[in-house]
Order: C-alpha cells, then sequence, then structure tokens
C-alpha cells in the first residue's frame, strides 16, 4: 500500500473538522452552548420520472461527517463534544430495487462520529439537548438546509445565517487527510490527461478526447468529474470556460488538423476535486507561434509558483503573472510600448482576462476566497482570491493567454489603446485559441508543494501527443 492510500485508509477527520467549526463559532463572538445542525442532500427524482438525479452530497454536511449518503443528518453537540449521524432505516419498499441501507454498526466503523442513529430519532435528540441545556442552547442551521419535519423549537435560538459561512472560512486551510484526498485526485487526473492526449493521436473529434478522460478517470477509482471538462481545440480555446467538446479537430474546409488542444478537467475523488489543464498539440508537434505562446504561459506559471508560501499576498502573484505575459508578448512584438505603461494601462487584460487562480477543495471553485466581482479595476475584477494566502490552503495556479476576438476587439477600437497592439503581428495568433496551464498547489510555511503531476513540459507534452509515445 501506498503512502498516499494507507492516508486514505483511515477515517476522513470529521471530528476534527467539527471542533474546528465550533471553534471558529466561538471565535465569532458565539458561546459554546448549542448545536451545529445539517442536513445532507436529498434524494430527488427527475421532473416526471422515477429516476434519481445525479448526486451530489453537500459539502458543509460531508465537512462534518464524511458521509456520503443521501437523506442523512448531523448533530454536533457542542457543549458535550458529541457528533452524531443519523441514517435513513431500512425501507422495506426500496430494498427489492436497492438492497438494505448502510447499517448502524458499518457507519459507526466507517465515519469519524461518535455516535450513529437513525434518522427517525433526530427530533427527540435534538429536543432532549435542548431542554438539557437549561434552555441557552443556540442550534446554528444552514438557510434553506432544514427539512420541514424537523423541529429546532426548543432552542433558545436558532442561528441560520452564520453557519454556511463560519465552515466556508473552516475549509480553506486543509488537514493532511484532506491534502492527500486532493493529491489522490491529482494522481488520477494525471493519469486521464495522459489518457486523454494519446487519444488526440487517433481522435477525429473533441468528444473521443472527452470520453478517453472520463473513462481513465473512472477506470482509476473517480467516478465523477469535479467539473464539465473542457475540451477545446483550435480557436475554441479562446473560450475560457467552452462547453462545446464536439469540434472536429481538422478544420471542415482545409482537412488542416487545428494546431492545438485545450483540456481543462479533473477527477473529483470522495468529494475533492482536482483541476488541471493541458495543452497539446495535434499532430505531435506545436506551430511556431503555439510553441511561443506556451512558452510564455509556462513561464508565467513557474515564475509565480515559485513565489509561493504562507502569507504571500495573492495580488502580487497574480500581478506578477501580468509582468511575464507583457514581457513574453512584447517580445513576439504583439504588444508595443513601455512595460510599465503596457501595465498601467491594463493592456495585458485582453489576453489573460481572468484571475490566476482560486481555492481548491470540495468545490473546484473553493469557499473563502473573498473575490471582489465589483472591482472596478480590470485585472483584479476575476481574482477570486483577494488578501495573503494561509498554510495549508490550496490554490490553483493557472495563467493564460487567449487570442479571443470578442474580448481583444475593444482594444483594438479604442484610441486609448489600439496603439499598444501591432495587428500584423496578431494576425498570426489568432489560431492558437488559447493557451493555459493549471496546476494545485499546497501552500506551506516555507514553500509550496505542486500536487500535479500531470506532464507540462514541453518536449514531453509533444511526444506523449505524437505517435511515437511509449508512455504506459
Ligand atoms: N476548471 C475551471 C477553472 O479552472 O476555474
Ligand atoms: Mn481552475
Ligand atoms: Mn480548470
Amino acid at each position: 500500500m501506498t503512502t498516499l492510500d494507507s492516508i486514505l485508509a483511515g477515517k476522513y477527520p470529521a471530528k476534527a473538522h467539527a471542533r474546528r467549526v465550533a471553534e471558529r463559532l466561538q471565535a465569532s463572538g458565539y458561546g459554546r452552548r448549542g448545536v451545529i445542525y445539517l442536513e445532507a442532500q436529498k434524494t430527488r427524482l427527475i421532473e416526471d420520472n422515477d429516476e434519481a438525479m445525479p448526486f451530489r452530497q453537500r459539502r458543509p454536511f460531508f465537512y462534518l461527517s464524511g458521509c456520503p449518503l443521501p437523506d442523512s443528518y448531523l448533530i454536533y453537540n457542542i457543549g458535550s463534544d458529541e457528533l452524531t449521524l443519523f441514517i435513513p432505516p431500512i425501507d422495506p419498499e426500496n430494498v427489492i430495487w436497492s438492497g438494505l441501507p448502510m447499517s448502524v454498526a458499518e457507519a459507526l466503523r466507517l465515519y469519524d462520529v461518535d455516535n450513529v442513529m437513525l434518522t427517525p430519532e433526530v427530533n427527540a435528540t435534538l429536543a432532549s439537548i435542548a431542554s438539557g441545556d437549561g434552555g441557552k442552547a443556540v442550534a446554528f442551521a444552514i438557510t434553506g438546509q432544514i427539512s420541514e419535519e424537523i423541529k429546532l423549537q426548543g432552542f433558545f435560538e436558532t442561528n441560520t445565517s452564520i453557519l454556511n459561512g463560519v465552515i466556508g472560512d473552516t475549509r480553506v486551510v486543509k488537514d493532511g487527510y484532506e491534502i492527500a484526498l486532493l493529491r489522490k485526485a491529482n494522481d488520477i487526473s494525471a493519469k486521464a490527461h495522459i489518457a486523454a492526449i494519446k487519444a488526440s493521436q487517433t481522435a477525429v473529434n473533441e468528444r473521443e478526447i472527452e470520453a478517453a478522460f472520463i473513462a481513465a478517470c473512472i477506470a482509476n477509482g473517480a467516478r465523477d468529474q469535479a467539473y464539465h471538462p473542457i475540451v477545446a481545440c483550435g480557436q475554441n480555446g479562446a473560450t475560457l470556460h467552452y462547453g462545446g467538446n464536439d469540434a472536429d479537430l481538422a478544420d471542415p474546409v482545409t482537412k488542416q488538423k487545428k494546431p492545438s488542444v485545450l483540456i481543462d478537467a479533473g477527477a473529483e475523488y470522495r468529494t475533492y476535486c482536482a483541476d488541471i489543464t493541458r495543452v497539446f498539440p495535434l499532430g505531435g508537434k506545436f506551430t511556431l507561434e503555439a510553441r511561443q505562446v506556451y512558452q510564455i504561459v509556462l513561464q508565467m506559471q513557474m515564475e509565480t509558483i515559485a513565489m509561493l508560501k504562507e502569507g504571500v499576498q495573492w495580488e502580487d502573484v497574480h500581478t506578477h503573472a501580468h509582468r511575464v505575459a507583457i514581457q513574453g508578448l512584447r517580445k513576439l512584438g504583439i504588444l508595443r510600448g513601455p512595460e510599465d505603461e503596457l501595465f498601467d494601462k491594463r493592456i495585458s487584460v485582453a489576453f489573460f482576462p481572468h484571475g490566476l487562480g482560486h481555492y481548491l477543495g470540495m468545490d473546484t471553485h473553493d469557499t473563502g476566497g473573498n473575490p471582489n466581482y465589483g472591482d472596478n479595476d480590470s485585472m483584479f475584477k476575476y481574482l477570486r482570491v483577494r488578501g495573503c494566502l494561509p498554510a495549508g490552503s490550496v490554490i490553483t495556479v493557472e495563467p493564460g493567454i487567449y487570442f479571443c476576438r470578442f474580448i481583444i476587439k475593444p482594444f483594438l477600437e479604442s484610441h486609448e489603446t489600439s496603439k499598444y497592439i501591432d495587428t500584423e503581428v496578431l494576425e498570426r495568433y489568432w489560431n492558437v485559441g488559447g493557451v493555459r496551464i493549471e496546476d494545485n498547489v499546497h501552500i506551506t510555511k516555507h514553500g509550496y508543494e505542486n500536487l500535479t503531476t500531470a506532464p507540462k513540459a514541453f518536449e514531453e507534452v509533444e511526444v506523449l501527443a505524437s505517435s511515437r509515445s511509449t508512455h504506459a
């Protein structure tokens, strides 16, 4: 068993998470009396159909229980430090279709909780905590996540406004078990990226590359995707969250293969996400222009990753990526003018319009980043994380350069900005579409740990994409 697998063979640290959330509640001015009450996602049927919708566990519930079951409940009694999971009882009507549900004994063996009971016992448990605490206990719950049949009336107060945010903030700093889950999601995704790149050797459509990615994830233990994969050839790569994934890899008129494919895809492993972007050439060799842009983006990524450690200001890292982009695009002749002026006028935003990255965890765009989407400064508007990075956080580093007509056109049409862009040189680059390189990085006290192992070195990617490939 690998070290990673041996960590993951242990229990998800739900009790430690419950304590951390309670401590943060207390630090926010709330006492140590009361309960944290959470509900799992319900089984929901597709409209006009008796099949269940795809299930996605509620993250707050999972964070404090480690339990993936639907229709379950959780109570953490803050004062007595007791964590109780309530799972659905046997429904005789359902056994014929779905088999027996998980037993109380098995749930106790699997999850890091003190007690496991059946869901019909939730109200009695709540009532006994409420009355046993001299009527002073507060129930903390989440708005919209309290079922009709649940009775929280016996409590001094039911607070539904603070818990979700407190859990979201607590989730930013990951423990060793969560890092192991993120690493596992990354390991599986790296295999899938290699499979996808290799599939491009014979694929004729984006669909086949997507299929190879998903097949490799499932075969390696991750049945769910962290988000819809983005498989974008040629100019489709200029759309940041392109979702078509059904274009032919060759131009329908010239029959020429498009220069490259961008694949942004990651597995979800036991609710933890990978979020990885790679770009590779079709036919095994990058065109000159695609190669030049790839090198700039790789430089942006390597230099910004090297800056990472506890306490670094994310805005500084993001602006450094813009500096490297400006230097690279000036060298190519696409941008002209003094570097500082190009920076001050925000010209690089035309080619790198999004933020450098976001926190990653149980959500792809994870909680706690405090973005300011109302920022009037175009360089920071879409930055999903603001402020200093704590040790234990995991952040994506995903610089990109895109040739998107819709975004660049206003810069070409404005008297103030058009002089900074050489349209003749730019003309040669539209076909590149977009290049983004995205890794998942764990911030530590003195530096960082890159969790992403999918190949990105230029030569390695070219070999994988060509029929010379001998990779397993
Ligand atoms: N895959 C979505 C993103 O990179 O933000
Ligand atoms: Mn991302
Ligand atoms: Mn991504």
